[in-house]
């Protein structure tokens, strides 16, 4: 979703705000823009439909807008159809203000009826011109009392980046759901939707939390909070290399996130093993606690709340305790019954998904003590859970995600031995089994990534494929359906996952001779079941690509076409190493069909707007 990036200081701004754009671009856009203030100029603003590359030709790498103070801005279209003119930043009618948004303003519609009927004209048909316009109407030549009253009036989520022609010493940074962190040099400073846009600059960062706003001058800033009070705000230095945002050799960041899984699991999971045993130091619940708990709501969104659809299993049959999967978009609306005695587990790569954000806050408002798996530091889910675990997959710039579904599984499987230990609902050989398999993971998934080559030739048979269909088991199931979203995200191939034994129920009417079926068969208690179904989709003609466990080759590879393999584990890791071939499935077919792997259309990696 839409990308913020400001700075302040003594150089040209332009390029800095370039480069700080193409570090945001992950988060998914449609069009960009920059505004810069010079001495000589004033304000001048470019925008233009369509990508960076655009903007940057247009300015000539920055070149051609000279100021060192400036915002930019990439826009994911929600009001008005990506053009040049809905584009940010948005100017105020008289050109004294220019603000760049990220989020909705809610009450937009009456906001602009109310500033037409005082005269004001319009350019765009956004709701985030509604903030400049504001901010002119309510100027007396006092720039912060002109903000202080726009925020008055605005309903809904932002943040926002304003610049004053008539005050261009300063920016004015606003944060209200909507993510945004400044950054700060020895004759700088930034302010930018993510890290990723100023680690290149500076490594020392505050983030703003909901409310505050920030006055940010080259010198320095000062944090107000929703009162206009000054805040002390602690300093974060931020400890990943710039190289951690960059592709590093592969044509992709997807690639290149893929092939980092065994070290982001072994980042997540070694630290959090002592001895044989799960030490989840942040931690504190307790027996009584859980043996009192009535039930464990997940909620999340896409990958994770693939996370959620495994993780279900796996605390069920360790805990015996019920656990409900909820898509945070539905959960809020549902009136979910939710008590003093439910858990609820949130799982938000970014933590800032704004469904499952106000999910969270409805399961706290009912009574729900809230653990959240988090793999964006400060993050808005992580500051307001109760408890938080962070997985450590560093930064994750492809929008399909892969690490971050991954150590978010490993974290999932932490939770359920350390609840099950306490629990004692799970026996010491099992517990040990588990610890040492785990151990084991990074080594296999490194085994599967050295085969990825014959998932690309798997990947040059299928990739004209209109269709493809995903179908297992349990486990399997829930593995699928990551898998199936993968392929649809980046080749825009349909497909679906399907539970193998309601195929029959409906589904089963789309096989014709040549459709593809992936089928996944790993999952040991099933695979007989599992044969069947595949031999009912192979009697209408399927194609059949077989996923299963070594020792189970023989057995598929009599009914299947081909058979991809992963290494045997404990059944309830198998998500950890499934994952990986579906995952190069997809990404060698998007290859094969040429599609923008990284920035697939449409999609945004952080949706911050409901
Ligand atoms: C977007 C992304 C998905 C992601 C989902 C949830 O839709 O494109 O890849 O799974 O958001 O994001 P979160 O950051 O909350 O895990």
């Amino acid at each position: 979703m839409c990308g913020i990036v400001g700075f302040i200081g003594k150089e040209e701004a332009a390029p800095i705000l370039l480069d700080g754009l193409s570090r945001l671009e992950y988060r998914g856009y449609d069009s960009a823009g920059l505004a810069v203030y010079g001495e000589d100029n004033g304000v001048r603003v470019v925008k233009t439909k369509g990508r960076l590359q655009a903007l940057f030709d247009l300015t000539q790498g920055g070149a051609t807008l000279h100021g060192a103070v400036g915002l930019g801005h990439t826009r994911w279209a929600t009001h008005g159809e990506p053009s040049d003119v809905n584009s940010h930043p948005h100017v105020s009618e008289r050109g004294r203000f220019v603000v760049v948004h990220n989020g909705i303003i809610e009450n937009y519609a009456e906001l602009r009826e109310f500033l037409q009927r005082k005269g004001v004209r319009f350019a765009s048909q956004t709701d985030s011109e509604v903030v400049a316009q504001l901010l002119e109407y309510h100027y007396r030549e006092d720039f912060l009392e002109a903000v202080r009253k726009t925020l008055g009036q605005l309903r809904g989520a932002y943040a926002l980046g304003i610049l004053c022609a008539d005050a261009p010493d300063k920016l004015v940074a606003v944060r209200k759901d909507s993510p945004l962190v400044l950054g700060h040099g020895d004759d700088f400073q930034m302010l930018a939707s993510d890290v990723t846009a100023v680690i290149k600059y500076t490594r020392e960062v505050t983030y703003l939390d909901n409310g505050e706003l920030a006055i940010i001058t080259a010198q320095g800033f000062q944090v107000y909070d929703s009162y206009f009070q000054p805040v002390e705000k602690e300093r974060h230095h931020v400890d990943w290399e710039i190289s951690a945002a960059e592709k590093g050799g592969y044509e992709h960041f997807m690639a290149k996130e893929i092939m980092e899984q065994p070290e982001a699991f072994r980042k997540t999971v070694f630290p959090r093993i002592r001895d044989g045993r799960v030490v989840l130091d942040d931690l504190c619940f307790d027996r009584d606690y859980l043996g009192k708990l009535d039930k464990i709501y997940i909620i999340a969104c896409g990958s994770s709340y693939h996370v959620g659809m495994v993780a279900k299993y796996n605390f069920e049959r360790l805990l015996r305790k019920p656990v409900e999967v909820a898509l945070a978009s539905e959960f809020r609306y549902s009136e979910p019954i939710v008590t003093k005695s439910t858990l609820a587990l949130v799982i938000s790569q970014s933590g800032e998904t704004i469904d499952t954000l106000t999910a969270m806050r409805e399961a706290k408002r009912l009574g729900a003590r809230v653990l959240s798996i988090v793999n964006v530091v400060g993050s808005s889910i992580a500051r307001e859970s109760d408890d938080v675990l962070y997985t450590w997959a560093g930064p994750e710039i492809a929008v399909a995600t892969t690490k971050a579904y991954s150590t978010q599984m490993a974290l999932t499987y932490l939770i359920a031995l350390y609840f099950a230990d306490l629990m004692q609902t799970i026996s010491r050989e099992e517990y040990s089994e588990v610890v040492s398999e785990l151990l084991l993971v990074p080594t296999k998934l490194e085994q599967i990534l050295a085969q990825r080559d014959s998932v690309q030739y798997f990947a040059s048979l299928y990739f004209n494929q209109p269709s493809i269909f995903f179908i297992g088991r349990n486990i399997d199931y829930a593995i699928g359906l990551e898998g199936s979203l993968k392929l649809k995200e980046i080749s825009y191939i349909h497909s679906e996952a399907y539970a193998a034994g309601e195929l029959k129920h409906g589904t089963i009417s789309l096989i014709e001779p040549g459709t593809l079926v992936v089928a996944l068969a790993s999952y040991g208690p099933l695979f007989e079941k599992m044969m069947s179904n595949i031999v009912e989709v192979k009697s209408r003609g399927a194609d059949v690509v077989g996923l299963t466990v070594e020792s189970r080759v023989e057995g598929i590879h009599r009914i299947a076409d081909h058979v991809m393999e992963v290494p045997d584990t404990h059944p309830m890791l198998l998500p950890s190493l499934d994952v990986v071939p579906l995952q190069l499935f997809a990404y060698y077919i998007a290859l094969q069909r040429g599609c923008d792997i990284d920035k697939p259309r449409n999609l945004a990696k952080s949706v911050t707007v409901e």
